[in-house]
């Protein structure tokens, strides 16, 4: 009786094993095809301005003239076309002289009329083969963008904590001095732009510049995030009150800066994963500070307060060096 039964379910058992090895081949394949193919893996998840449409998404700096410089978006890949030289050895007068920049780092085209009037602030302490590497690379980089620049190294001087977002308001107030810049470039020295296509220039609306960065995977972590290089036009950067003075040491001031803009209902813009691609210089990683979570979490109460409308500091120490303006600042 049980092995006429067990006879009886042969075939039936041959069947069904024959159908789960199919049915787990095709899970398995479609587990595999679905990791490898997610598109994570290839760009990141956001609302972007196409290559194509970036012309159009930028907020000129003087009118438009018959003999205006031309944008030129060739359509390039991104981060296998530019890559920076690691041990520049030019010196930077020979450099300066050889690509015709002002002392105190500064340039505009000669055979047009530029479009875009940018500072660009960098903050700065203790990198100095970085900033070495920076300046070797962003010099060309932007002439070859036809832009009116002019660059800003604030230097923190010792004994406090790093403060990032102060040394830029300081970068702000300091260019403003000088003269009437239309569209600040917030930007770290460790990143390196590596598709030309990505314009430093501003948008209509504040620009995350560095939505894709090689230690990312060239994802963007979180949509919120405003750090690395970032560009905004000088009417909304006081429209905000500029950056928050109080975050020393490392991490949440760009995190607050987001906020600061969503509150004055401002949308945060974004070029193509492919244009907005970032090469960083690497360096030790910083420790997080812990307190950035309780001044984030305040932040809202201090946004009319806190930022360029009560900051405090003094300028130690200047000179024009050539490749940049330098401003050595106690914070
Ligand atoms: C920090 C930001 C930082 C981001 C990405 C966040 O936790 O608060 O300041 O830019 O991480 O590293």
């Amino acid at each position: 009786m049980t092995n006429n039964f067990l006879n009886f379910l042969k075939p039936f058992i041959v069947l069904f094993y024959g159908y789960a090895r199919i049915i787990s081949c095709i899970l398995i394949s479609i587990f595999l095809l679905s990791y490898c193919l997610h598109p994570d893996r290839f760009a990141s998840h956001y609302n972007y301005v196409k290559a194509e449409n970036i012309p159009d998404e930028l907020e000129k700096s003087y009118e438009q003239r018959d003999n205006s410089c031309t944008i030129k978006i060739n359509g390039n890949r991104g981060s296998d076309i530019l890559y920076p030289n690691k041990y520049p050895h030019e010196d930077p007068s020979v450099m300066a002289r050889r690509l015709g920049i002002l002392p105190g780092g500064q340039w505009k085209p000669h055979n047009c009329y530029p479009q875009f009037n940018v500072a660009i602030i960098l903050p700065y302490r203790n990198r100095d083969i970085q900033l070495a590497i920076f300046m070797n690379y962003i010099h060309p980089f932007l002439q070859l963008q036809n832009l009116d620049y002019k660059i800003f190294v604030i230097e923190q001087s010792p004994m406090r904590e790093f403060n990032r977002a102060k040394l830029f308001n300081v970068g702000y107030k300091e260019a403003t001095k000088i003269s009437n810049f239309h569209c600040f470039i917030f930007h770290d020295i460790d990143l390196i732009p590596q598709n030309p296509d990505n314009i430093y220039a501003c948008s209509k609306m504040p620009r995350h510049m560095s939505s894709s960065v090689n230690t990312f995977r060239y994802n963007l972590p979180y949509t919120g995030l405003f750090g690395g290089a970032t560009a905004i036009t000088r009417k909304l950067f006081e429209k905000v009150n500029g950056f928050s003075n109080v975050y020393y040491g490392w991490g949440g001031e760009d995190d607050d800066m987001y906020s600061r803009l969503r509150n004055k209902g401002l949308e945060v813009t974004r070029f193509a994963p492919n244009v907005a691609q970032y090469y960083m210089l690497t360096h030790k990683k910083e420790t997080p500070s812990s307190a950035r979570y309780e001044r984030l979490h305040s932040g809202e109460q201090r946004f009319d307060t806190d930022g360029i409308s009560n900051l405090e500091y003094k300028v130690l120490d200047h000179e024009l060096r050539p490749l940049y303006l330098w401003i050595l600042a106690d914070v």
